[in-house]
């Protein structure tokens, strides 16, 4: 797959690696275990596969290691046309117009009926900061106080602290309060662990109609938006049944409440639709999204709004606020815009998301296999995205502890496999390992995956438990 370590030769290894261990912070990461251990850094990917400093391949089943890199690795013309780009212009702030910039917004529209205007930002988080704060401007022009924003359990919306206040993941908020007031909590809809102890389909999906409850507890004058990701992600891989968004969406129309989907992880084909809540029959109001959109060759997010919203920006009456009074100054950068474009149009070429749908299907149908085993609790996904979620002990579902969770994974790694897996997340449910590789693998490539999985899951839990 690489070249004969000539890319490796130029570096010296040891010396890269002392010097991220001297001044490298990074992410979501316990620095003590470099006291006895080096920290894994990557020289170069091609496909789906990757290559660290001491020469290891992998085949990269998590895309990045945050499900971001949808085309995959070593794309010659995102290079080049990001290259251009920014021979030509760089960047103009987000106050003018670029060229990208139009023809990506045009672009994107065009795959979003129903929505006709975008903010550009550069991170998901930054995305999702943009909707709460059109939601909170919102609830001031009209004066209705509607400003607060539900949010669901297990849900993850980003880092900056109005995301993490509408973040349903303790662990990741630990520590970081006092936040924002305004976020309100909803029950999750992960059937295996139904919060309500009840059975689909008899349920009535109770989970979905828990909007109301919430909406009708807090005072539908208070409650402007609902905010949740179609597929929830890093909070285990759970994509809700199929009359779940449709009665959120119903209950959003009657209480006047503002409908964000947060695609971020879902968007461009990483379910085997272009975003996720295609899978549902739903226009939602507000839809963010970062990630895939360049698949990470540059950063880019963006805000996307339903006709009618932005229109509610247009009152001149107040001169100096009416209007969003928001800026982004990396939302202007033009590579993040070409990247973009490109992306697309390898997705559309190449028809990534059918691949992502069909290689997806057999993906998750090849995890089901394994249901079976002691230790798989729950196997669940939809494209090129699965979870499984292991326990101890299948009758209780107690989930298996973090010392099971790192011996599963050091040996998937070991056989040359990368997957993901719920991190600090929850007190005691960080039990799911997530699976998420470029929307270009093949189905052998998924085999060599699941393969991986399966004998990390038996080897792994066997080591811990017996
Ligand atoms: C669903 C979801 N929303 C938002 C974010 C935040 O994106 P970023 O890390 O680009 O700020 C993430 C990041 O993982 C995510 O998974």
């Amino acid at each position: 797959m690489f070249d004969t370590g000539e890319l490796l030769s130029n570096y010296d290894a040891r010396d890269i690696i002392e010097k991220d261990k001297r001044h490298l912070w990074h992410h979501l990461l316990q620095h003590k275990i470099f006291e006895s251990q080096d920290p894994k850094i990557f020289v170069e990917g091609k496909g789906a596969r990757v290559r660290d400093i001491a020469g290891n391949e992998y085949l990269d089943g998590a895309s990045g290691g945050v499900w971001c890199v949808n085309v995959g690795y070593g794309r010659e013309s995102m290079a080049k046309v990001v290259y251009d780009q920014l021979l030509r212009l760089p960047f103009y702030a987000g106050v003018a117009g670029t060229v990208p910039a139009a023809e990506f917004a045009d672009r994107l529209m065009g795959l979003m009926p129903g929505l006709d205007r975008v903010f550009f930002s550069n991170s998901g988080s930054e995305a999702n900061e943009k909707a709460f704060k059109m939601v909170r401007q919102l609830a001031h022009h009209t004066g209705s106080g509607k400003y607060k924003v539900v949010f669901r359990d297990r849900d993850y919306h980003g880092t900056t602290l109005g995301c993490l206040a509408a973040t349903g993941q303790p662990e990741r908020r630990k520590e970081y309060g006092p936040f924002p007031e305004g976020f309100v909590e909803m029950p999750h809809a992960l059937c295996y662990r139904c919060p309500f102890g009840l059975t689909y389909p008899d349920c009535g999906v109770k989970c979905a109609h828990a909007v109301e409850d919430v909406i009708e507890k807090e005072g539908p004058d208070t409650v402007g938006a609902v905010i949740l990701e179609p597929i929830t992600a890093g909070g285990g891989v759970i994509p809700p049944v199929a009359e779940y968004y449709p009665i959120v969406r119903e209950i959003c129309d009657k209480y006047d409440v503002i409908l964000i989907m947060d695609e971020v992880v879902c968007g461009f084909g990483r379910t085997g639709t272009m975003f996720g809540y295609e899978h549902y029959d739903v226009v939602p109001d507000i839809v963010t999204m970062a990630k895939g959109m360049a698949s990470s060759y540059a950063p880019i997010s963006a805000t996307a709004v339903r006709s009618g919203i932005f229109e509610r920006f247009l009152d001149d009456s107040d001169a100096r606020y009416g209007y969003f009074r928001d800026i982004s100054t990396y939302g202007g950068c033009t590579g993040g815009f070409a990247a973009a474009l490109e992306n697309l149009r390898i997705i559309e070429d190449e028809d990534l998301v059918e691949n992502s749908r069909v290689v997806g299907a057999h993906l998750n149908e090849r995890l089901r296999e394994f249901s079976d085993h002691k230790h798989v609790g729950d196997v669940r996904g939809r494209g090129l995205f699965a979870g499984v979620e292991l326990v101890a002990d299948k009758a209780s579902k107690a989930p298996v502890g973090e010392d099971v969770m790192g011996a599963v994974m050091a040996r998937i790694t070991a056989q040359g496999v990368l997957v993901g897996k719920t991190t600090r997340s929850f007190q005691e449910l960080n039990n799911t390992i997530n699976i998420a590789p470029p929307l270009i693998v093949t189905k052998a490539d998924v085999d060599e995956i699941v393969n991986a999985v399966k004998v990390g899951i038996e080897e792994g839990c066997k080591a811990v438990l017996g």
